[in-house]
């Protein structure tokens, strides 16, 4: 309802892209989700747009191997990038979805912010470093998001705060705030919707 409503026109998937050239026309912002396989993107997808099963969630990890578009309204792409990480997959298959990682992140004139989703359990791991590092070469400015804060603890999430906050500080285009989100309670949800219905 309310995803309807601060995105005007039709939320949907658009399509799954596995090279440069199966890109939609860049003629609207975009943002994307990145993150470790199995942090809750397809999940958290679903929770900013209110549609059960927009984007598949699975608890099959590396299950999302494509870069996967979906219109907010009219105005925004919203962009799911394949799960890094994911410690089984096959080294070409690592390589290849590095390398078009690479293209997008760095050739993509619309993208406007990339939500780099961590699992509030686990805080901040090198393959994140890795992607971050990549988003500061490509001067794509990444937002951290905090993801199943419904798993943690007070305790743990004030640990896991002060990890990723000291974690960021080195990062330029580390954008300073973060955003604590559970897709299984709604906590941060709004507040993700909003993000990015509001970026110009
Ligand atoms: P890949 O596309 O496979 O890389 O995974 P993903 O990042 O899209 O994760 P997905 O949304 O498929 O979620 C992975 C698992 O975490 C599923 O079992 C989800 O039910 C679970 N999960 C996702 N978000 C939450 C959350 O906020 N809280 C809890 N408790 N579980 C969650
Ligand atoms: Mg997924």
């Amino acid at each position: 309802e309310q995803g309807r409503k601060l995105f005007a026109g039709p939320v949907e998937f658009l399509k799954g892209i596995v090279a440069m050239s199966g890109l939609p026309p860049a003629d609207r912002l975009e943002v994307c989700f990145a993150g470790r396989s199995n942090v809750g993107k397809s999940s958290l997808i679903n929770a900013i747009t209110g549609r059960k099963a927009l984007a598949r969630a699975s608890n099959t990890p590396g299950r999302t191997q494509e870069i996967n578009y979906f219109t907010l309204g009219d105005s925004r792409y919203l962009v799911d990038l394949p799960g890094y990480g994911y410690a089984n997959a096959p080294v070409a298959v690592v390589q290849k979805w590095q390398a078009l990682l690479r293209q997008y992140l760095s050739g993509r004139q619309t993208l406007r912010r990339a939500f780099v989703l961590v699992d509030a359990r686990h805080g901040i791991k090198p393959v994140d470093e890795e992607i971050m590092r990549l988003l500061d070469s490509a001067a794509v400015t990444f937002q951290c998001v905090l993801t199943k804060t419904d798993k943690i603890s007070t305790a743990e999430r004030e640990r896991v705060l002060a990890q990723v906050r000291e974690n960021l500080a080195p990062h330029p285009a580390a954008f300073p705030e973060l955003i604590l989100t559970s897709s299984e309670k709604g906590e941060g949800i709004a507040t993700l919707r909003a993000t990015i219905a509001t970026l110009e």
